[in-house]
């Protein structure tokens, strides 16, 4: 047995496991992690991907005391105060699911795709998800998703705009 320590979606855990086991394994099992999908074991489909350390990795092909001492962000991580993340919101308004099977490990390779290139073209979102398989979708919404995602989380789209005062509610009658 070895001991394993790490941060997963902001909260520490330590816990024994056999040195065998997979990072995958140790989400699903020993946390109750199965946002994270298994989908064929051999590092193959991409189901399995997660955040390690601020790069994705296929999770099947990582042993947990490979991620001893690093900080791990699931699929279960990414919403914020109730907020979907926007990719994820993205992958909602974009219809990028059939079966949702591929679907956690897709965004998890699509956020980690955008922190290094913010806005990628269709061709840099295909190259970018060639680990990611999908049976159902024909990868056309998932494309459209991230493009829609990364417009988004540019900062120009974060401001607000000011509230237009021809919408604030007038005052009710009798009041003051
Ligand atoms: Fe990990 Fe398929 S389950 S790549
Ligand atoms: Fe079914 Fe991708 S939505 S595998």
């Amino acid at each position: 047995m070895a001991q394993v320590r790490m941060t997963v979606d902001g909260v520490e855990h330590t816990d024994d496991v056999e040195p065998r086991v997979l990072l995958v394994q140790y989400l699903r099992e020993w946390l109750g992690k199965t946002g994270t999908a298994i989908g064929c074991d051999t590092s193959n489909c991409g189901a399995c991907t997660v955040s390690l350390g601020g790069q994705s990795v296929k999770s099947c092909s990582v042993l947990a005391v490979q991620a001893d001492g690093g900080e791990v962000t699931t699929i279960e991580g990414l919403a914020r105060d109730g907020r979907l993340h926007p990719v994820q919101q993205a992958f909602h308004d974009n219809h990028a699911l059939q079966c949702g099977y591929c679907t956690p490990g897709m965004i998890m390779q699509a956020v980690d795709l955008l922190g290094d290139n913010p806005e990628p073209s269709e061709q840099e979102v295909r190259h970018g998800l060639e680990g990611n398989l999908c049976r159902c979708t024909g990868y056309q919404n998932i494309v459209r998703a991230v493009q829609d995602a990364a417009r988004k989380m540019r900062p120009e789209a974060a401001v607000e705009p000011a509230p237009d005062p021809a919408d604030e509610p007038a005052p009710a009658a009798g009041r003051g």
